[in-house]
């Protein structure tokens, strides 16, 4: 079997499994620990060991994992890789039911730029966490992921609107709420049929269910597709594709000096949280990395450091090319992408750049992006991570189609070239 079927066999089960961005934290964490890391609590103080392995977790939603180096940072820098946690997705209002026209409904809120048409006609789950007080009075949090197929978002028949194949806009409010199930005349109307749900698998009789966060999800697995096989479905390709890889990729490195991934929740909707790459996770986590070596200087550090901020970009559609700038197209299947942008959407200068086609040398093949003048262009954690403590940065990732859909397209050989790039990131001196 090829390296890169079987470095996909393991992708395509932790992107399975990855219903939601907590249960994403969770397997990261389960990985982390099956290699011998040790979970740090914030609320402790820490003590650290040179070439130790360690991991913080922040909200259930974002995760910072390190090798300690076997000497002071302060000579080194860090290396750090970052992604991000969260994908596009419709989230349960805090009252989700609506009941109409016969039907149990659930109101939903936009999480993210999502695209909305690929939500319709598909087999819809729900998962998240939830937060539950027992009989006790003990609060808890738990994962939940209900995995059958409970709801769907019925397409409006061609017959009842005869522009839907033209310009016919999606009402986020009106249009997409999904179908539970149907009222019964003999139904209690006063109860959540939902949270029956929840209770009989999630919950003991006697307790409540105080709040959620709850996301719809498509049930179908990810697959692999193409005539040759040269193409992966799925969910949350972006951006969990590059969490994994980052992940595996720090598995693999022991190289003495001080290797970290950084995976940040909130990136769809601006960072600015606690957990978000705009918030103050990642300071305050390097802050007390240089406070457990002697005489080290956080400053130093910083300036001798160097983050690789890891996100899928836009690969040409063959049915819209014309949206792409000409001389920047990215191909599937054809290397890593570089992302520039002149208004520092992307972290990516002339400097980074070289430094990242240095390191791929020719081994690992490397495209580049920009975006049209005429059309605006997305960001990334990049840009904030290196704003926000002053580290140097590039904006890379590998290209995808069907960005922010429930469904989107990477090339099969794509995330073994990032592995391969991403560990010799953390094997080189900087
Ligand atoms: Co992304």
């Amino acid at each position: 079997m090829s390296e890169h079927v079987q470095f996909n066999q393991k992708l395509i089960d932790f992107l399975d499994a990855s219903v939601s961005k907590y249960h994403a934290v969770s397997e990261i964490t389960k990985l982390l620990t099956q290699n011998g890391f040790m979970r740090l609590e914030e609320r402790d103080s820490w003590s650290l060991e040179k070439g130790g392995k360690y991991f913080v977790v922040r909200n259930n939603s974002s995760i910072i994992a390190f090798v300690n180096g076997e000497i002071s940072p302060q000579e080194t820098g860090l290396s750090i890789v970052g992604a991000h946690t969260d994908s596009p997705s419709l989230m349960l209002k805090p009252n989700p039911i609506i009941r109409n026209s016969g039907y149990i409904q659930l109101g939903v809120e936009v999480y993210g730029g999502a695209l909305l048409k690929p939500w319709f006609d598909r087999d819809l789950s729900i998962a998240g966490r939830i937060f539950v007080r027992d009989k006790t009075g003990e609060l808890s949090e738990r994962l939940v992921d209900l995995e059958n197929p409970i709801g769907f978002i019925p397409s409006l028949a061609i017959h009842l609107n005869r522009d839907a194949n033209g310009n016919s806009p999606i009402n986020a409010q009106t249009d997409i709420l999904p179908i539970l199930s149907q009222e019964n005349l003999s139904d209690d109307l006063t109860g959540s049929p939902l949270e029956e749900l929840l209770k009989s698998q999630f919950m003991d009789p006697e307790d409540s269910l105080l709040a959620h966060d709850l996301c719809l999800y498509d049930t179908q697995p990810a697959s692999v597709v193409g005539l040759s096989n040269e193409f992966i479905a799925s969910r949350c390709l972006d951006n969990l594709v590059s969490c994994y890889t980052g992940i595996e990729a720090l598995l693999g490195s022991s190289h003495g000096k001080l290797s970290m991934v950084v995976l940040n929740d909130h990136e769809e909707v601006g960072s600015l949280s606690t957990t978000g790459a705009d918030g103050p996770f990642l300071e305050s986590i390097i802050r007390r990395l240089c406070k457990s070596w002697i005489d080290c200087d956080e400053e130093v550090v910083k300036a001798r450091s160097m983050v690789l901020s890891c996100d899928n970009a836009h690969a040409v559609h063959p049915n819209f090319s014309d949206k792409h700038d000409p001389n920047h197209r990215p191909l599937l299947n054809r290397g890593i992408v570089i992302k520039y942008n002149a208004k520092q959407r992307y972290a990516t200068d002339g400097f980074s750049a070289a430094f990242f086609k240095d390191l791929c040398e020719e081994d690992i093949a490397v495209q580049s992006f920009v975006s049209r003048n005429d059309m605006p262009c997305g960001s990334t954690i990049g840009p904030l991570t290196a704003g926000k403590i002053g580290v140097r940065a590039i904006d890379i990732g590998i290209s995808q189609l069907a960005m922010h859909s429930c469904r989107e397209i990477i090339g099969a050989r794509d995330p073994l070239y990032l592995y391969k790039a991403l560990g010799k990131f953390f094997s080189i001196e900087q």
